[in-house]
């Protein structure tokens, strides 16, 4: 979605701006602008659909805009189309305010048609000219106040950046429904959508609230309530690497992320085993607490919400607890049979998917109590759950997730293992064998990426199918829906997935000569019911290609057209080694068919409008 950056200081801003314009392109985006004070030239705002080298060009890589405050924003089209007009910043009538926003303001057309009977001449079709249009109705010489009297106005989902000519020593921030960060810099302050725009220049940053106004002057910060009383704001030291952030050699952000799953299933894992027992320092729920709880609730989008299925199968299998698999986006909407006896377990990468962030703050006010499985440290998911357990899979950069979704999986494991030894549902031995299998994990996912070359040539051959179906079982089917996903959203090729034991209910129709199946048969229980899918499917001439663990391999290549192995393991752990040949799948596809992988058309990487 759409990226803020805003630099006040003593170095020109404009270069700032872009490099911090460019850490956030992983976002999504259709234009860019910025907006950028000099006390001889005024506000200059230059704006441009299309890439961000299109507005390095126009400027010259920003030095041909002078002043050392200002603000960038690339857009993510809501209202209006991506073009030159509707791009960020938007600017009030006289020229003299300048706003960048994230989000939505929902009551932006019974605020537009009061503004122009007062003879105000709008310029685009965005909801957020509004904002710098009715900043300037109430501007009478203190920014901050017209601020306010605009907050009482608007309703929204909204991130800003607000610059005013007649105050060129600050910088606004202001922060509801959508995340802003500030960082904090000697002579210098920055604000931003996400920590990887500001982290080259300063790793001190805070995390704004619901609510927050920040005023940004050179020398330091303000933050306001939302009632207008100074607040002090915590700090965080952002301790990643900017390389993490960074291709590092590689072509694409994806396949680098691939390649860190192993890593980052290590570095979510390991430090929450000790002397052979999960522990979750982070946790307060007790054995008490979970025998309380009838029911869960796992609430999530997209692959978040895959691994939510995947999390089904095996919490009910090892807790013998409901498990309830809603998506984010209308679990508020279904009046969800909540109470103090659910636990809600929000998964997301982002932390703050508003989707996601709406339905658990629904969840909240019917009870539940909420335990989130989040990437980004400090995000408003992590911040408004009662616990939170991190996936320590460093920053996700490419638009399709990966390391994020196999991590998110682990982290299901350790709770699964813990909650059952909790409950007592999983004898001393069981337990003994689970932790063991847990800790080979990483390792397991490494020998799978010795053998990319095999997945690369299957993408080869199959690269120019048009259609492509998933089929499995169990654990197998939920895994599916990841890889369909994966498949569809880089290399535009129409996916499905189906429980394999669906396909006879009407899906079968459309199998037909050289249609593309992946039979995904590595839980081994339901292998042989597999295998009769996979002939009904053969029988009506698909291709097909097989997954198996090694131990059936042989029997699986002796039906499909191109088999396919992983390690054996515990199949409750399969997922995660598992979805690995189908993310290298849709990588090595999407490339063959000349696609931006890393940033997907009409795709952001943060969901932060309903
Ligand atoms: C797909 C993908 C999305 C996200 C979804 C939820 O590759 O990344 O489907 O999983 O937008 O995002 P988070 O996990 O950030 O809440």
């Amino acid at each position: 979605m759409c990226g803020i950056v805003g630099f006040i200081g003593r170095e020109q801003a404009a270069p700032i701006l872009l490099e911090g314009l460019s850490r956030l392109e992983y976002r999504g985006y259709d234009s860019a602008g910025l907006a950028v004070y000099d006390r001889e030239k005024g506000l200059q705002v230059v704006k441009a659909k299309g890439r961000l080298q299109v507005l390095r060009d126009l400027t010259d890589g920003g030095a041909k805009v002078p002043g050392t405050m200002g603000l960038g924003h690339t857009r993510w089209a809501t209202h209006g189309a991506p073009n030159d007009e509707n791009a960020h910043p938007q600017v009030s009538q006289s020229g003299r305010i300048a706003v960048v926003h994230n989000g939505i303001i929902e009551n932006y057309g019974e605020l537009k048609s009061f503004l122009e009977a007062k003879g105000v001449v709008f310029t685009s079709e965005t909801d957020t000219e509004v904002v710098a249009q009715l900043l300037e109705f109430y501007y009478a010489g203190d920014l901050l106040d017209a601020v306010f009297k605009v907050l009482h106005r608007i309703e929204g989902a909204y991130a800003l950046g607000i610059v005013c000519a007649d105050e060129p020593d600050k910088l606004v921030a202001v922060r509801k429904d959508s995340p802003l960060i500030l960082g904090y810099g000697e002579g210098f302050q920055m604000l931003a959508s996400d920590v990887t725009a500001v982290i080259q220049y300063t790793r001190e940053v805070c995390y704004l609230d619901d609510g927050d106004v920040a005023v940004l002057t050179p020398g330091g910060v303000q933050v306001y309530d939302s009632l207008g009383q100074p607040e002090e704001k915590e700090r965080s030291h952002v301790d990643w690497e900017i390389s993490a952030a960074e291709k590092g050699g590689y072509e694409h952000f994806m396949f680098k992320e691939i390649m860190e799953e192993p890593k980052a299933l290590k570095d979510t894992i390991s430090p929450r085993i000790r002397d052979g027992k999960v522990v979750l320092d982070d946790l307060t729920i007790t054995r008490e607490d979970l025998e309380g709880m009838d029911r869960f609730y796992i609430i999530a989008c997209g692959s978040s919400y895959h691994v939510g299925m995947a999390a089904k199968y095996i919490l009910e299998r090892l807790l013998r607890i409901p498990v309830e698999v809603t998506l984010a986006s209308e679990f508020r909407y279904c009046r969800p049979i909540v109470s103090e006896h659910t636990l809600a377990l929000v998964i997301s990468q982002s932390g703050e998917t508003i989707d996601t962030l709406a339905a658990m703050r629904e969840a909240k006010r019917l009870g539940a109590r909420l335990l989130s499985i989040v990437n980004v440290v400090g995000s408003t998911i992590a911040r408004e759950s009662d616990d939170v357990l991190y996936t320590w899979a460093g920053p996700e950069i490419a638009v399709a997730t990966t390391k994020a979704y196999s991590t998110q999986l682990a982290v299901i494991y350790l709770l699964a293992i813990h909650f059952a030894g909790l409950l007592g549902r999983i004898g001393p031995e069981e337990y003994r064998e689970l932790v063991e299998q847990l800790q080979l994990l990483p390792g397991k996912a490494e020998e799978i990426l010795k053998h990319t070359e095999e997945i690369q040539y299957y993408a080869s051959i199959y690269f120019n199918h048009d259609s492509v179906f998933f089929i499995g079982r169990n654990i197998d089917y939920a895994v599916g829906l990841e890889g369909s996903l994966k498949l569809k959203e880089i290399s535009y090729i129409h996916s499905e997935a189906y429980a394999a034991g669906e396909l006879k209910h009407g899906t079968i129709s459309l199998i037909e000569d050289g249609t593309l199946v992946v039979a995904l048969a590595s839980w081994n229980e339901l292998f042989d019911k597999l295998m009769s899918n996979v002939k009904e499917v053969k029988a009506r001439g698909a291709d097909v290609i097989g997954i198996a663990t090694e131990s059936h391999k042989a029997a699986l290549a002796a039906l499909v057209d191109s088999a396919l192995s992983i390690p054996d393991i515990h199949p409750m752990f399969l997922p995660s080694l598992e979805v690995i040949p189908m993310q290298l799948f849709a990588y090595y596809v999407a490339l063959m068919r000349g696609c931006d992988i890393d940033k997907p058309r009409n795709l952001a990487k943060s969901v932060t409008v309903e």
